[in-house]
């Protein structure tokens, strides 16, 4: 996606042959392009979310697999460097799935071939990645289509999205917002309704960055808000991504996208998740099988941004002796879904639905 006059991904190789991100937790206030050069610089991009969003971690840590191969790397490498990888955020499937991607690719390789090829794995699932994305657009753009036609085309179409799903949390183009770029390309005219998403607020940092750095129409929303704008007529569809998918159709996406879906059910308001095939573990049954990442109540107790004098400063905004809970995740029944859009298609919320678009997870 263009910034400025530059496009950008969110993660690319330089001609040094490192590693080269956007630091997203300087966002929205500064730009700044941050070089990962070993494995221990991509754990912690992960881990300390400079990099987040569930295929951008997988593709960060396909490449954190290349920065930590040696040439000749053995299997007890592999291992190490995997297991690191894993432990760095437990959510988002995508980070284990990129890592088995790698994993089975180069055990059965001589350890003399191992490093190569990994480069040139890791580039190839960020192009998948790119061209996922781009197929959940051309899908879910014929939603806003339609959403645009039932509205006699008089005005724009109003989505409602919560954290960021956007070019920065993929390769490039992201998920839920994916529908959103692609419409603007076609001229269909929409406006998007963006959760500050706290306690980190990627909504009000990402997303609404994203959208300015576009030109699309966008208001920032307190994450309550949602349902009052329901209410009253103000949102056309919702649509948002997920971290990890369960095989009948649960999705688990950052805290308080549960919340919204109940809402846009009680107001029949269509409530659509996108996702690439990589967040779904058809291992998981059952959403309690899904581990729940705890982060530092530092991030509820206190609010970071830029003060009026130019500082980024952070402020606490409870009493000294308070103490806050910070599950970073939340399930959304498959029943609460009206539907998923993936790089193959929409399909219903459901084991079924999901299995004819994935025939070969039968
Ligand atoms: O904690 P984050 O910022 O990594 O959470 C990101 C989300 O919840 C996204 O909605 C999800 O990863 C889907 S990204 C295409």
């Amino acid at each position: 996606m263009r910034v400025g006059n530059t496009h950008y991904r969110s993660i690319w190789t330089g001609e040094d042959g490192l590693v080269r991100i956007i630091d997203q937790t300087r966002l929205p206030h500064e730009f700044v392009v941050t070089t990962l050069a070993d494995l221990d610089d991509a754990a912690r991009a992960i881990r300390d979310m400079l990099v987040r969003g569930a295929p951008l971690i997988g593709a960060t840590a396909a490449y954190g697999f290349c920065l930590g191969l040696a040439a000749g790397a053995s299997d007890a490498d592999l291992d190490r460097i995997g297991d690191l990888l894993v432990r760095c955020r437990p959510t988002a499937v995508n980070l284990r799935w990129a890592v088995q991607r790698m994993d089975d690719l180069l055990r059965p390789l001589p350890e003399g071939e191992r490093r190569e090829a990994a480069w040139r794995e890791a580039a190839a699932l960020c192009e998948e990645d790119v061209a996922t994305n781009k197929a959940i657009g051309r899908h879910g753009v014929e939603l806003i289509r339609a959403a645009w036609q039932d509205k006699g085309q008089q005005e724009p179409v109003h989505i409602l999205t919560h954290c960021n799903a956007g070019w920065l949390a993929t390769v490039d183009w992201g998920t839920a917002l994916a529908p959103v770029y692609r419409a603007v390309q076609e001229g269909i005219p929409v406006h998007v309704w963006v959760d500050e998403t706290r306690p980190r607020n990627q909504g009000a940092g990402l997303t609404a960055w994203e959208l300015a750095a576009a030109g699309i129409g966008h208001h920032l929303l307190v994450d309550n808000g949602g349902g009052h704008l329901m209410q009253h007529g103000r949102v056309d569809l919702c649509i948002v991504g997920t971290d990890r998918t369960t095989a009948t159709g649960d999705v688990c996406n950052k805290i308080g996208t549960y919340l919204k879906a109940l809402a846009a059910h009680d107001n029949q308001v269509p409530f659509y998740v996108a996702l690439p095939g990589s967040t779904i573990d058809w291992s998981v049954e059952k959403a309690d099988r899904i581990p729940i990442e705890e982060r530092d109540q530092d991030e509820v107790l206190y609010v970071a941004g830029r003060l009026d004098n130019g500082r980024l400063d952070r402020v606490r905004i409870a009493p000294p002796t308070t103490e806050a809970l910070n599950p970073a995740f939340d399930v959304t029944p498959a029943r609460l879904v009206t539907g998923l859009i993936t790089e193959r298609g929409i399909c219903p919320a459901s084991r079924q639905g999901l299995l004819a678009l994935y025939p070969e997870q039968r």
